[in-house]
């Protein structure tokens, strides 16, 4: 059989995505499905059941990674396909559930035929990818991969003041796998870009180079709250203040040092939030990026020197706690170059990018041979419920994934 010859059954991986979509849906459009959340559980339950109709041996690990694996000819490390399901909490229903769902087709494909691989396959889905409830994001693949420790994981309490253990255990996803104890051959993830460059270009996939590294800071600002109308402008002790000085350094420094460096407010609340009541505390979340790790770290000393000074001129005081901090990661050329080749054979219009967002891959990347296969996101827009790709790009991603994936599993 010509391998070339196969292809992803795309009525079935399509109706699978608008099908989990449903889960957690948004009157609107779109999906919320937080980590741990009953929509999340819903979510999980749906994706294992189908992993169990394909005839997968599903496990699920202590941080709730669930795995479903395909046993090959060979004993050995599977080839691992894999994202996650959890989106923020207005999303689109392609972020992370596309590269789940298209490992499950490329299994259904070989099923259908009877083919059998050499290597085992497995297809994973990754506890909080996301890191919008629980920081830090990609906590089930870092937890995996040996970058999170998994009590101290377990410990992370999220934004509405829930532990991510307890969390586990409520929705019935505390398995009770060792974590790792899979360790991939090597790992392919599908995924929407989340950007405007492929669709601006008119490419159909993206050869995804590598991820830029993430630093994420949350910032608590205690100062005094008062009246808005008699306190007078030097006799201020104003938390709300620093918060948006802060919003606006952070933008500064980005527009300034140009190049790839990103940085954005994405959290801000004050109490007691108020319009006439000098904010007495501030919470504030910076999320900086950048592909070189150099520059990353002048972008965040410019910052705690910029927030160090202004909140001893303003007699505040200040807490920094580091919610997330990845490197970036450049993945294996070799992996990049078969994306590439096979995008190329397949007869589609391919280009080499960085991903701007991040992904279970970048804690595989490290560990194990690693790429991952970009598809368009329309007008560039995503972590929101308008996210698009159209379904013909979908095709081509997962056929581009299913000869990947053939590519190491037969030999
Ligand atoms: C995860 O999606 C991130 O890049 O923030
Ligand atoms: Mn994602
Ligand atoms: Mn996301």
């Amino acid at each position: 059989m010509n391998l070339d010859d196969l292809h992803v059954d795309l009525d079935r991986l399509h109706g699978r995505l608008v099908a989990l979509g449903k889960i957690g849906a948004l009157p609107g459009g779109g999906v919320s499905r937080l980590a741990l959340s009953d929509a999340d559980r819903a979510g999980r339950d749906q994706v294992t059941a189908w992993m169990r109709d394909l005839g997968l041996a599903v496990t699920v690990d202590r941080i709730g990674n669930v795995l479903g694996i395909r046993s090959g000819e060979v004993d050995g490390p599977p080839v691992m396909m894999g994202s996650h399901i959890d989106t923020v909490k207005a999303g689109g229903i392609y972020d992370g559930n596309l590269g789940v769902l298209a490992g499950l087709e490329v299994i259904a494909v070989l099923n259908d035929l009877g083919l059998a691989t050499k290597r085992s396959l497995a297809v994973g889905l990754f506890t909080n990818e996301e890191g919008s409830r629980f920081a830090p994001d990609m906590m089930g693949s870092a937890v995996h991969q040996g970058f999170l420790d998994l009590e101290e994981a377990l410990a992370v309490r999220g934004i509405d003041g829930a532990e991510v253990g307890k969390e586990l255990e409520r929705i019935g996803y505390a398995g009770s796998e060792p974590t790792g104890s899979v360790r991939p051959h090597c790992y392919f993830e599908l995924h929407i870009e989340q950007g405007p460059v492929l669709e601006q270009e008119g490419i159909l996939i993206g050869a995804v180079e590598g991820v830029q590294g993430i630093s994420w800071t949350e910032y608590l600002i205690k100062g005094v709250s008062n009246h808005a109308g008699t306190t007078p402008m030097r006799m201020r002790c104003d938390a709300g203040y620093l918060a948006a000085a802060i919003a606006v350094e952070a933008r500064s420094i980005a527009r300034e040092m140009g190049g790839d460096q990103v940085a954005t407010t994405g959290l801000i609340e004050f109490k007691p939030n108020l319009v006439n009541v000098i904010p007495g505390q501030a919470l504030i979340t910076v999320d900086l990026r950048n592909t070189d790790e150099a520059l990353l770290q002048a972008a965040e000393r410019r910052l705690t020197s910029f927030v160090e000074q202004t909140a001893d001129a303003e007699g505040l005081d200040v807490s920094a706690r580091v919610l997330a901090r990845f490197e970036p990661v450049s993945f294996d050329p070799s992996m990049v170059d078969l994306v590439e080749r096979v995008a190329r054979d397949r007869g589609f219009t391919v280009r080499r990018l960085p991903s701007g967002a991040g992904h279970d891959a970048q804690m595989f990347a490290p560990n194990c041979p690693t790429a991952m296969i970009f598809v368009p996101s329309a007008g560039g827009i995503s972590h929101n419920p308008a996210e698009y790709t159209a379904p013909e790009q979908i095709r081509a991603g997962a056929d581009v994934l299913l000869r990947v994936v053939l590519e190491k599993a037969m030999k």
